[in-house]
């Protein structure tokens, strides 16, 4: 796949998945912009993979956000790509959720993608072209305890997802997400406990965590112009997570 005389917006790009996705585009020839909240890391990390730019911006502020899209398209006349992998997570039972906590995890998570989506989608919609990959979670689609807030957001940015691709098909734009599993990011390193890691290893099918580039892989095809007629989709990259059912692993659970 090349992106040659393509421009994409990569949110959260300063680290894990965003990075990842970043260097993969890079590579194939696109002209990347990382946006991150942490102004440092995003400049290191443009130069790490190769993007023109690093912005600092708080994808939870909306005035923000449509700067940073207005600076973009001065700059680049254009957005073709744009991957939103900004987020935060949050591990915390139902009952012991502050509505700080809540509150902060909506924000980021969830107004922050649908800031970042109709400011794009605006530009996309008038150039009649684009491809719009949202970052959902298998917590999204399933009660996974500890995951009110998270799964809240993340089932909530499913149906963002679903409702502009609707709403977008007709205009060549394409819009959709991912619904990655257990990607061994800082993340994770934050989100997981120790006890969370082995109910998770025991219910994922690969019998393992997967990498941000195996997430990367993922989202190119999905941002490819051949994806054409591939939208509202929610791709699950988490070695068979939510298709499974009983596992009886031979030496482990017998
Ligand atoms: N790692 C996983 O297992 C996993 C699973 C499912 C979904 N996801 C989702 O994938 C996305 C990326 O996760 P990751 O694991 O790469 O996380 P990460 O913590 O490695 O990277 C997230 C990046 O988002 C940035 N960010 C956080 N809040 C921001 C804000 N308000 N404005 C701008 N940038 C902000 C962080 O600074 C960081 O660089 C998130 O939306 C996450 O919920 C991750």
């Amino acid at each position: 796949m090349t992106f040659a005389g393509q421009v994409a917006l990569v949110t959260g790009g300063a680290r894990g998945i965003g990075k990842a996705i970043a260097a993969q585009l890079a590579a194939s020839g696109a002209t990347v912009v990382l946006a991150d909240l942490d102004g440092d890391a995003v400049e290191i990390a443009a130069r790490e993979v190769g993007a023109s730019d690093g912005i600092a911006v708080d994808v939870s502020n909306s005035s923000a956000v449509d700067a940073m899209v207005e600076r973009m398209v001065a700059g680049h006349g254009k957005i073709d790509i744009l991957v939103h992998s900004a987020g935060i997570g949050l591990e915390r039972s139902f009952l012991e959720t502050s509505d700080e906590e809540w509150h902060r995890l909506i924000e980021v998570d969830l107004s922050g993608t649908f800031y970042t989506m109709r400011a794009v989608g605006q530009v996309m919609a008038t150039a009649g072209y684009g491809r719009i990959v949202t970052l959902a979670s298998t917590a999204g689609e399933r009660g996974g305890t500890g995951r009110a807030a998270y799964g809240a957001a993340k089932g909530g940015v499913i149906m963002l997802t679903r409702v502009l691709a609707v709403e977008l098909a007709e205009s060549g734009v394409t819009v959709n997400t991912l619904a990655p599993g257990a990607i061994e990011t800082e993340l994770v390193q934050r989100m997981h406990s120790d006890a969370t890691r082995v109910n998770y290893r025991r219910s994922i099918p690969a019998d393992r965590y997967g990498t941000p580039e195996e997430v990367a892989e993922a989202a190119l095809f999905l941002v490819s112009k051949g994806a054409s007629y591939v939208t509202g989709h929610v791709l699950a990259v988490d070695g068979g997570f939510l298709a499974a059912g009983v596992l009886n692993r031979a030496g482990w659970d017998q």
